[in-house]
C-alpha cells in the first residue's frame, strides 16, 4: 500500500458541510489530487499528493489545445461497517488504457491507476459519505502536459486524480429528446473513448433537449438518425417484451462500466438480454404492439435513471413502468455498497488508518 504523507488524512472538513443529500455532484471538490507524471524517456514517476491548486495545465499544451486528454469516471462507498470500497477500479483501468490508446497517449498501468486512486480516497477519507447516503466520485484524468504547440504526441503526460463527494442519485424518471440533426459520434471516431470532445460535441444536444421541454438527449446513430445509441450520459436499456435490449458496443457509445454491471445482474436473474440495434420506429411499433416495458439509463454518476419517454419531436414513445428499474437499482446499490455478498470481486478496499 502506497501510504500518503502524514496529516492528510486528518483534513478537517468545512465547516459549513452539507447533509450527504444536499451534495449534489460534482460541486465540491476534494482539496488534494493525487497524480503521476509521465516522461517519454522515464516512463511513470512515482505518485504522489499534492494540493489541487498547486497543479497548471500548460495553455500551450495538448490537452487544451487537441483535446489530448482522457478521464473517468469511479465511485468509492462506504460499507456498513465504515469500511471504504472502490466499485470495479480496474475495470475502470483498462477503459482508461483504451481511451489513451486511442488519442495515441501513454496507457497507465493498472498499479499505477490503482495506486492513484487509492491515494486520493485515503486522503480524503473523511469526504466519504456514510453508508447507503452517497459516494466520493474520482475522476482520474490523464491529460498531455508539455507546453509545445507542435501537433504530434505529447512527451510528458500526467494522470491526476480529483474527487468530489456526491449525494446518492434518486431513481427519478426522465423523459429524454431523440436528437435528428446533431451527432455524437461516428463509426471510426472517437464515441468509445471517455474524452472531453465526447462531452463537448453533446453539450448542444443537451441544451436542445431541455428547450423542447426534455431532461436529456437520446443520442441517434450517424448514418441513419433511427437507431437509438446512448443518452447524454447514460447507457441506455429498453425492455420490450420478455426481452431487455441494449445497443452494442459498436465503437460509437461508451462501454459504461454500470452498463456491464447491469447486463450482469439481469442475467443473474434470469432476465433475457440482448445487445443489438435498435431503431426509434421499432420502439414506436413495439409501443403500439403492447409490447413496451420498462427504459432506463445507467451511469457511474447517475446510477440508474427511468425512463418514462423518448420522443423525436414527431413520434412520441412512452415506457410502461414494469418494476424492473427499480428493483435493479436496488440491487445495484446493493452490490455497489456491499450489502450483498453477490459480486464482492467488484470491490477493492481501501485500507484508511481508522479501518486498516
Ligand atoms: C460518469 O457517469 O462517470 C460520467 O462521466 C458522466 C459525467 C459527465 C457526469
Amino acid at each position: 500500500m502506497h501510504t500518503p504523507p502524514t496529516g492528510l488524512y486528518e483534513a478537517p472538513l468545512p465547516a459549513d458541510w452539507p447533509e450527504p443529500e444536499a451534495l449534489g455532484f460534482g460541486r465540491i471538490l476534494g482539496p488534494y489530487l493525487a497524480h503521476a507524471q509521465h516522461g517519454e524517456d522515464s516512463g511513470w514517476h512515482a505518485p504522489t499528493v499534492s494540493a489541487r491548486s498547486a497543479l497548471s495545465v500548460p495553455v500551450a499544451g495538448g490537452g487544451l489545445q487537441y483535446g489530448f486528454s482522457v478521464f473517468e469516471g469511479l465511485k468509492a462507498y462506504r460499507d456498513a461497517d465504515g469500511r471504504i470500497h472502490l466499485f470495479r477500479p480496474r475495470d475502470h483501468a483498462r477503459r482508461l488504457q483504451q481511451s489513451a490508446q486511442r488519442l495515441v497517449m501513454p496507457e497507465p498501468p493498472e498499479e499505477v491507476f490503482m495506486t492513484l486512486c487509492q491515494l486520493a480516497v485515503q486522503v480524503h477519507a473523511r469526504y466519504v459519505p456514510p453508508f447507503g447516503r452517497g459516494s466520493l466520485y474520482l475522476r482520474p484524468t490523464l491529460y498531455a502536459e508539455e507546453d509545445a504547440l507542435g501537433f504530434r504526441p505529447a512527451t510528458r503526460h500526467r494522470l491526476a486524480v480529483a474527487v468530489t463527494p456526491c449525494s446518492d442519485p434518486l431513481p427519478k424518471s426522465q423523459r429524454l429528446w431523440a436528437e435528428t440533426e446533431l451527432i455524437r459520434a461516428a463509426p471510426g471516431g472517437l464515441g468509445a473513448a471517455k474524452t472531453g470532445g465526447n462531452y463537448a460535441a453533446g453539450l448542444a444536444g443537451q441544451m436542445r433537449a431541455r428547450a423542447n421541454g426534455f431532461d436529456d438527449v437520446v443520442w441517434l446513430d450517424a448514418l441513419t438518425h433511427r437507431e437509438i445509441a446512448e443518452a447524454g450520459t447514460m447507457n441506455l436499456f429498453v425492455q420490450i417484451g420478455d426481452e431487455v435490449v441494449t445497443p452494442p458496443l459498436d465503437g460509437t457509445i461508451l462501454a459504461g462500466i454500470t452498463r456491464d454491471s447491469v447486463l450482469r445482474l439481469l442475467h443473474a436473474d434470469g432476465v433475457r438480454v440482448s445487445e443489438h440495434r435498435i431503431t426509434l420506429d421499432e420502439l414506436a411499433a413495439a409501443g403500439m404492439a403492447g409490447q413496451l416495458g420498462t427504459a432506463f439509463g445507467v451511469g457511474t454518476a447517475a446510477r440508474l435513471v427511468t425512463i418514462s419517454e423518448i420522443s423525436d419531436g414527431t413520434t412520441a414513445i412512452r415506457f410502461r413502468d414494469t418494476g424492473l428499474a427499480a428493483r435493479l437499482y436496488e440491487r445495484l446499490k446493493q452490490v455497489q455498497e456491499g450489502a450483498t455478498h453477490a459480486l464482492r470481486e467488484w470491490r477493492v478496499a481501501v485500507p484508511t488508518p481508522q479501518n486498516p
